[in-house]
């Protein structure tokens, strides 16, 4: 066993699981089914976008999502990033930032925001460790991210 997080690709069978780190039910699960499925679109996105899963020993422990927007000005969202109680602390999150920033770039998507509640603290400080910057109170944004 070795805990390192690893990256994989999410499928519409992990669904549940997603939505079992965030709660919101039912409605949540159609939501993330189709945004897994590119059916649903949050407010400005486009068509491209990803989910990965972060698993420790096989073991489900988080996941991040993020797509092509105009919002903001920017190229691209930060959607969802969770880690499940159990597994934060470990670097699931960042392994799964790094692979998320991956794929923008893989996009040619170098602008990115985030919308992050201003007292979420953790998210915050996880989020500035990887190079982010202040928006305004609500959003953070990466507007570079090949020069990270
Ligand atoms: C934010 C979140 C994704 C971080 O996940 P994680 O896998 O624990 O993050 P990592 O292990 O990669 O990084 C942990 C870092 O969090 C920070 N951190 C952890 N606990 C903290 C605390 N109590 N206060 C401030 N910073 C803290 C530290 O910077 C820590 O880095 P270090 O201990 O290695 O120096 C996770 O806490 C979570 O799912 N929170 C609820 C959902 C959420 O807020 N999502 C983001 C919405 S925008």
């Amino acid at each position: 066993m070795s805990n390192e997080p690893e990256i994989r690709d999410a499928q519409p069978v992990d669904v549940p699981k997603l939505v079992s780190l965030r709660g919101g039910g039912e409605r949540f699960e159609q939501t993330m089914l189709g945004y897994l499925q590119g059916t649903y679109f949050p407010s400005c996105a486009l068509a491209d976008r990803a989910v990965f899963v972060g698993t420790v020993d096989n073991v489900f422990a988080g996941y991040i999502a993020g797509h092509r927007t105009t919002r903001h000005g920017c190229d691209g969202e930060l959607q969802w990033l969770n880690v499940a109680e159990c597994y934060r602390g470990m670097g699931v999150a960042g392994a799964l930032i790094e692979r998320m920033f991956d794929w923008f770039i893989d996009h040619s998507i170098l602008n990115v925001c985030v919308n992050v509640a201003s007292e979420n603290v953790v998210a915050r400080t996880v989020y500035f460790r990887h190079g982010a910057q202040q928006l305004d109170p609500h959003w953070l944004v990466w507007p570079n991210l090949s020069a990270r």
